[in-house]
């Protein structure tokens, strides 16, 4: 397979009807809580991206039987801090910040030494936003380089229920402390900016004693270390940030339709929906029903030809915040000056995003204006591709590949885009639908 993706030539109109593969916040979590539930649990749809394999391997590392079978995927888990496994155990959670940060907080009462690594992009980003707070429920942490991988954990005999303020808006930090709970005795506590609530979700479906109060900017959780937690089937529906791709494909291409099936559109996850609908994108959400407390459509999306410019709403941010980089394509062939504020995040990820969206716009033309947290983008609804663009050394970003993909189908222009393999951390079939709607 060679190993870069060459585009020529744009999309021609379609109308299709794909579905995605599953939701990979919700995949690594049900792999976590698996393993601390007492016997046999199920998923159906579970992602198998390099990320959730890392999952699923960290966990029979410290002991869990894991089985693969062709439609579903079983755990067999031992309890609460179940874990079995020998001294020296290194764990590698690869390109996944997800499954590093919340496999840490399960590991606070561990009785030996483990280190954690992860790959080149991994190793770039800051583990001091968990290590501090699971340090306040007891946990030793070791860093070879300031607050980055690799690290070693040691976990305390007795932990004890902690108070956090979660100020960031981050799903991984809140998600680590709330799994670092279940091993806490008292009450643990989080004030959390808004982020997304699916480890709360299945706390609840778990019936793990968690309450929750909201206000407009916080959500409050109060938790308490459940006696035990049920084995639980679990079927994931598609992801959200794999289908958004899709959907600025459907509405920047020509006079087409596209109907995404089975997405999870949780509303702490939709604001590229609101975010788009606001710019003039034809979205529909159709057929929406509840599982499980997570709310799930199937979208149906229509090419728009008439796309404006927006103030992207600041709380908005943690709903869209994996989308950005395909928002600014769209802001990119709108009409008027876009601009995206307290964005900073965005170059906590797997790649600095904020740069690289800004980088990719100017690449084709298009004029930015970027700053630590911000970044105005001056749209050209007329906008052609005349040029070779290349698109390589960005850490093997999966959402910088396949951005750049979806800018060389409806831009125009050559494009050589390296590293095709970056899409197996996320969503391995990207280029197979793409082909599909392609023909
Ligand atoms: C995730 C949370 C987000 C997101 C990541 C997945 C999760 O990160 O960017 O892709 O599953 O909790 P932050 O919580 O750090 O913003």
């Amino acid at each position: 397979m060679s190993k870069f993706l060459l585009i020529k030539k744009k999309i021609l109109k379609f109308n299709k009807r794909i579905s995605v593969s599953g939701d990979k916040s919700l995949s690594i979590r049900w792999v976590l809580l698996a393993s601390q539930a007492i016997g046999k649990s199920k998923s159906y749809n579970l992602l198998m991206s390099e990320d959730v394999l890392a999952a699923l391997e960290s966990i029979k590392k410290l002991g869990i039987k894991v089985k693969v079978h062709k439609n579903y995927c079983e755990i067999h888990g031992n309890g609460i801090n179940g874990f079995k496994y020998k001294k020296n155990l290194i764990l590698n959670a690869k390109n996944s910040g997800t499954l590093g940060r919340l496999i840490l907080g399960m590991l606070v009462k561990s009785p030996h030494k483990i280190k954690l690594i992860g790959d080149k992009s991994l190793s770039k980003r800051d583990f001091s936003r968990v290590t501090i707070p699971l340090e306040k429920f007891g946990a030793n942490f070791n860093y070879k380089k300031k607050n980055r991988l690799p690290l070693t954990i040691l976990g305390s005999p007795s932990v004890k229920g902690i108070k956090y303020l979660e100020s960031k808006g981050s799903a991984q930090c809140k998600s680590s402390v709330m799994f670092a709970a279940l091993n806490a005795s008292g009450t643990t506590s989080i004030k959390a900016k808004k982020s997304r609530n699916h480890s709360e979700l299945l706390f609840k479906y778990l019936k793990i004693p968690i309450r929750i109060t909201k206000t407009k900017k916080y959500d409050f959780l109060n938790i308490k270390r459940p006696k035990k937690i049920k084995a639980f089937n679990y079927k994931i529906p598609g992801d959200i940030s794999s289908s958004a791709f899709f959907i600025v494909l459907t509405i920047l291409a020509n006079n087409s339709k596209l109907l995404i099936k089975n997405v999870n559109i949780n509303p702490s996850r939709t604001g590229i929906i609101i975010i788009l609908k606001k710019m003039g994108a034809k979205i529909l959400l159709k057929n929406k029903r509840n599982y499980r407390g997570e709310k799930i459509s199937d979208i149906l999306i229509k090419s728009s030809n008439k796309l404006k410019s927006i103030n992207c709403p600041t709380e908005l941010n943690s709903s869209a915040i994996d989308e950005f980089l395909i928002i600014f394509l769209v802001a990119a062939k709108a009409k008027g000056i876009s601009y995206f504020k307290d964005v900073s995040e965005l170059n906590q990820k797997e790649s600095p995003r904020l740069n690289w969206g800004s980088k990719i716009l100017n690449m084709m033309g298009v004029k930015t204006e970027l700053t630590k947290d911000s970044i105005r983008i001056y749209g050209q609804p007329n906008l052609k591709i005349k040029k070779l663009i290349t698109i390589k050394n960005y850490l093997k970003d999966h959402r910088v590949f396949m951005m750049s993909t979806i800018a060389a189908l409806t831009c125009g222009g050559k494009w050589i885009i390296h590293d095709k393999d970056s899409i197996n951390t996320s969503f391995p079939s990207f280029l197979k639908i793409i082909n599909e709607i392609r023909n």
